[in-house]
């Protein structure tokens, strides 16, 4: 099939990239011409394992191309996947779509034959039915089907979770775009992936509410955490304790620094606001956004209590600042509020992380990238592991410092803490 991506960004990349390997025809536009010169020669905008090799192979056998023009691509295309950015409106909680409305009016002077347009992008209820009307302006009800297959895929994690995901959800009023979607992702059906086809405005709400369950999810084991950091109990035992009941689930539970990325915090906010909009009080998805907001201060205050509020000219070592492992992503990230708290108490600050420095530090005072583990923790009070890279779960503390009192601050729950005592340093966790 000929498949158009509209939007190169994580969705729309990774997305065109697979389909194009399970054998389409996809190209994929952005109106960033430089972004598109260099997918062109094989340079990738984002950090996401296993992407460059994919786009290389499928755009040198020709099944992957990249395009800054939307009107050619889409008139030589059959199904179109709008894959822009729906971030949170300035000054409000809900999702700005004026991206999405811009690529619908586009595509709607393109029409030239049936078309399935397919909004990838995290929408609100009833903007399917929004998109349907732009196009309506401009091309007749019988050449076009407006359909709803939202996208759950991880940053780290998104090629893998594309190929073998729990579930594909397509929402459509009508009956040919489910069939024709259906034996798009047969070759994943095949493997096992469940197809699970419902109404436009189901789709666009499965996929706000499998988000906001999953930082419900989160918030909980991390509220969870606090009251075993006051009851001297492990955290790690309530997880799995409570995970092995097939009704819970043991995924999501790890309890950490305050949820961050690209979606949670942008979708929770965004469906409160739907929900306010059609007079729904979702009160439990509000308390969690208040809760994870207020995460980021209460883990402030805890580094501050460790240092004994001797924070000033501490030397901390800041082990990976992306808002989780396996990303270059800062969307959110809970080390956006814990650094600059830190270089304003007067601490000294060496962070490292496996995707390099980041242009959000800076212009902090005293915030410096450090180029390898072992230069950010040598010479330093206290290290603060803030994501779970493979690369910070085997560090040996005692090669890298002199320093017999380093207080590591675990916020993953990577090491074992006897262990780490048994080396003679002072360890901390979250929730144990
Ligand atoms: C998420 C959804 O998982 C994905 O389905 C959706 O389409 C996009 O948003 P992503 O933001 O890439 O994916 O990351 P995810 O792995 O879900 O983690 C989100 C945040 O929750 C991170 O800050 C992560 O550190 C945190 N998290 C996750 C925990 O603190 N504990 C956990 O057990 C899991």
């Amino acid at each position: 099939m000929k498949l158009c991506m509209i939007g190169t960004g994580y969705v729309g990349l990774v997305s065109g990239v697979c389909f194009s390997d399970l054998g389409n025809d996809v190209v994929c536009v952005d109106k960033d011409i430089n972004k598109i010169q260099n997918l062109k020669k094989g340079i990738i905008p984002i950090y996401e394992p296993g992407l460059e090799e994919l786009v290389l192979k499928n755009y040198k056998n020709k099944r992957l191309n990249f395009s800054t023009n939307l009107k050619d691509s889409v008139r030589k295309s059959d199904i179109i996947f709008i894959c822009v950015g729906t971030p949170t409106k300035k000054n409000s909680n809900s999702a700005d779509l004026t991206q999405v409305y811009s690529a619908g009016n586009e595509i709607s002077k393109c029409i030239n034959k049936f078309k399935i347009i397919i909004n990838k992008s995290t929408v609100p209820v009833t903007t399917g039915d929004e998109i349907e009307k732009i196009i309506l302006k401009k091309a007749n009800k019988k050449y076009f089907s407006v359909v709803s297959n939202p996208e759950f895929l991880r940053e780290g994690e998104a090629i893998r979770d594309f190929i073998y995901p729990d579930r594909i959800v397509v929402g459509s009023n009508d009956n040919r775009s489910k069939k024709i979607l259906k034996n798009l992702y047969s070759p994943l059906i095949s493997k096992g992936a469940k197809f699970i086809a419902t109404q436009r405005r189901a789709a666009e709400l499965i996929k706000y509410a499998s988000n906001a369950f999953l930082a419900t999810k989160i918030t909980f084991i991390n509220e969870i955490a606090n009251l075993c950091e006051k009851t001297g109990i492990d955290v790690e035992d309530i997880s799995i304790g409570i995970g092995l009941d097939k009704r819970i689930g043991s995924r999501f539970l790890r309890a950490g620094p305050s949820y961050g990325g690209s979606c949670f915090p942008k979708d929770t906010k965004a469906l409160v606001s739907t929900a306010d909009k059609f007079k729904t009080n979702l009160s439990v998805v509000k308390s969690v956004i208040k809760s994870n907001n207020l995460r980021s201060d209460l883990l402030s205050k805890r580094v501050s209590l460790i240092l004994k509020n001797k924070i000033k000219n501490k030397i901390v070592s800041f082990l990976g600042v992306t808002f989780k492992a396996n990303t270059d992503d800062m969307r959110d990230s809970s080390s956006l509020k814990l650094i600059p708290f830190l270089s304003k108490k007067g601490a000294k600050i060496k962070y490292y992380d496996p995707t390099g420095s980041k242009k959000e530090f800076k212009k902090l005072k005293n915030v410096q990238f450090s180029n390898s583990i072992q230069d950010s923790i040598k010479g330093s009070d206290i290290v603060i592991i803030h994501t779970e890279w493979n690369d910070f779960k085997s560090i040996n503390f005692k090669k890298f410092t002199k320093n017999k009192k380093l207080i590591i601050y675990d916020m993953r729950n990577i090491y074992s803490p006897d262990k780490i005592k048994k080396n003679g340093f002072k360890y901390f966790g979250i929730g144990r």
